[in-house]
């Protein structure tokens, strides 16, 4: 049987994950970076073969449940078992760390796809194979670029957004403390974690007293590379067009950074932003796990 031991996620793993992940081939490289660079309480590996031909990164998630995030076979040496080794040798790994279940799920917050996109067939009918069962759906949408939105309702959203003291803003790196603050206690550390680890997050609040802003909302692209998300609204302030004017300014920004689409990771609200944008559901994952006797 093929060794496979813990690697360096190096170059050469970007450069097989670009290789093996066809509907991926962009963003592979900046995926396998992300996922090498985790939140710090994460448990997590990479094993690959001693040619690089193959690597799984797997993860334990927060209720314990091992996930595989990323598995990549180069093409020219598919078909041959590596897959099988890999999958293998990541459930050992899990089973060591405590697991009870494998899955091929995203592990929140830093993940690269929701589950198996269903165009990567081979690798669902890996999972399948080894026994794992399709438990969830999950779906992304896509917007092309620039987004397409009527600008006259941007105007009279931006019109009332001023009327009632709400100022829109981008936090740079650096400067995300508040705002990450406001995610983690509207929602949850994940989210959070997102937005402080984002390529571009916009937020809303309310002129308050000096240093006294009162945040409304927020909206994050990036955290995945160059997927949209997450965003939020606080109950409060919904109704008011918040959400829909950060979610243009993001994607005002993915276009101006040279993206000529952006996908809506693991929604979410289909109604939202297929009429806020234009989006269409795109991509499907399905998510799949078994039991480790
Ligand atoms: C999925 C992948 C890792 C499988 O690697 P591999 O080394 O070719 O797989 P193996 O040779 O070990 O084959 C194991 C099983 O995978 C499945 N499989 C492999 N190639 C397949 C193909 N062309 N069509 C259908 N199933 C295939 C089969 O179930 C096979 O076992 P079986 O023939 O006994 O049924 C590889 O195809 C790959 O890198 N794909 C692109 C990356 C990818 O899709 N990653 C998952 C993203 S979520």
């Amino acid at each position: 049987m093929t060794d496979i031991l813990p690697a360096e996620a190096d170059g050469s793993l970007e450069r097989l994950a670009a290789a093996a992940l066809w509907a991926d081939a962009e963003d592979a490289p900046l995926v396998v970076r992300r996922l090498a660079g985790p939140p710090g309480d994460r448990v997590w590996t990479v094993l690959a073969t001693p040619d690089r031909d193959g690597a799984v990164f797997a993860s334990i998630g927060a209720d314990g449940a091992g996930h595989i995030d990323l598995i990549a076979v180069d093409p020219a040496a598919q078909g041959r078992g590596i897959g099988r080794a890999l999958v293998g040798a990541a459930e050992e790994w899990m089973r060591a760390h405590g697991a009870a279940e494998a899955r091929f799920a995203g592990n929140p917050p830093c993940y690269a796809w929701p589950g198996i996109d269903v165009r990567y067939t081979p690798a669902a009918c890996l999972a399948e194979r080894l026994g794992y069962e399709q438990y969830r759906v999950a779906w992304n949408m896509t917007a092309d670029l620039p987004a397409r939105y009527d600008e006259a309702e941007h105007e009279a959203d931006l019109a009332k957004l001023a009327a009632a003291g709400v100022t829109v803003a981008a936090a740079p790196v650096g400067e995300r403390a508040a705002v990450a603050a406001f995610v983690r206690e509207q929602w949850n550390d994940k989210w959070a974690w997102e937005a402080e680890n984002a390529t571009g997050l916009h937020y809303a609040f309310r002129n308050g007293a000096y240093r006294d802003e009162e945040i409304l909302g927020f909206a994050a692209w990036g955290a995945r590379p160059l997927w949209f998300g997450p965003m939020g609204t606080a109950p409060a302030a919904r109704g008011l067009g918040v959400g829909r004017v950060l979610l243009r300014r993001c994607l005002a920004e993915q276009a101006a950074a040279g993206q000529t689409s952006a996908q809506i990771g693991w929604v979410g609200p289909l109604r939202f932003y297929s009429r806020a944008v234009g989006a269409r559901a795109e991509r499907v994952f399905w998510l799949y796990r078994r039991a480790l006797g």
